[in-house]
């Protein structure tokens, strides 16, 4: 097998990995509120590409390598969970009627299509919750660890939250239909896309036992990586397809957004996420461990068409 042929079939047995431990934490489909644990798994398990469990984990073993036991494993897992449900939720309600107004995702019609506009809401509303349920578990699998599960709840919330993704998707909200600058652009992107990447990747860093530097360091790489990805994003709205993204193509022109495309134009979009992402890369050779396999993932990226 050639490389690239090993590093996609990696990949994909690290997905399936990472789909099996969603499946063990989504909830029975049981009750007379039966139908949000359907759109719950509609959602969660409609296949996206597992990207922030993904670079938890990397990250967790680049820190924890050989000294890790099964309690500890379990955390994380518990936190992989986690990140992909506020993820999953944050799409739910990007794509709903008031925010993006998108009718596909992951290939499949969009939840509040399925499910009603009451449902969408109250899907992503039971993920986000759900998330710090299944979260909190971390404690009871591995009670030695509280301080570093404590840090990564820290990091779970704030990320996710007014300083972060919700705070990012309100700028964005707000500042459509008009011309902004490209500080305020990049003040969104930070916010509404890297910050979960952040978080999965602090995440990991956490628990893996990284010291407070090494946590600042994945932070930057995280960071770089997650405006690269966000770039590549608003490139592919505009030069992917339906079919293979999943979701409609032209969003963001319909919602007349602001993206780097519009500011500064196809190339100088794609230059910049090259130049991100050989950042993240220059960083993340000053960490400890075999990251060999996560470098292939960050160049990937740059190259995804979706
Ligand atoms: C989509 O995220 C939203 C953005 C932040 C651009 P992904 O592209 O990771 O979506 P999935 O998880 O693969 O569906
Ligand atoms: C995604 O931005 C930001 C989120 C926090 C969900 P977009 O609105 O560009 O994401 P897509 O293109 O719908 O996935
Ligand atoms: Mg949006
Ligand atoms: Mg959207
Ligand atoms: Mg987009």
């Amino acid at each position: 097998m050639n490389l690239k042929a090993e590093f996609l079939e990696n990949q994909k047995t690290k997905v399936e990995e990472i789909e099996m431990v969603l499946k063990e934490y989504l909830p029975e489909e049981e009750g007379h509120q039966k139908i949000i644990m359907e759109a719950m798994g509609y959602s969660l398990l409609a296949g996206g590409k597992r990207l922030r469990p993904m670079l938890m984990k990397e990250v967790w073993q680049l820190f924890s390598e050989g000294k890790e036991s099964p309690e500890e494993k379990k955390a994380l897992h518990a936190f992989m969970a986690a990140q992909e449900m506020i993820h999953t939720y944050s799409l739910v309600h990007d794509d709903l009627p008031a925010m993006d107004n998108d009718e596909y995702r992951r290939g499949r019609k969009t939840t509040h299509v399925v499910f009603g506009e009451d449902m969408g809401i109250l899907a992503g509303d039971a993920l986000l919750n759900f998330a710090f349920e299944t979260a909190v578990r971390a404690f009871s699998y591995a009670p030695s660890r509280w301080h570093e599960i404590a840090d990564a709840f820290q990091v779970l919330g704030k990320k996710a939250g007014i300083y972060g993704m919700i705070g990012g998707q309100v700028i964005d909200v707000k500042e459509t239909g008009h011309a902004i600058s490209g500080e305020i652009l990049d003040t969104i992107y930070e916010l509404k896309t890297a910050a979960l990447i952040e978080s999965s990747m602090m995440i990991g860093a956490i628990l893996g036992g990284a010291g407070a530097n090494d946590v600042n360091r994945v932070e930057q790489i995280a960071k770089n990586v997650g405006i690269a990805f966000q770039i590549q994003d608003d490139i592919l709205d505009v030069t992917g397809t339906a079919s293979t993204l999943g979701k409609p193509i032209h969003s963001d022109e319909k919602n007349k957004k602001t993206t780097y495309v519009t500011l500064y134009g196809i190339e100088n979009a794609k230059k910049t996420v090259e130049e991100r992402t050989q950042k993240a890369i220059a960083i993340l050779k000053e960490l400890p461990g075999e990251h060999e396999y996560l470098e292939q993932l960050l160049i990937q990226l740059i190259y995804r068409e979706k």
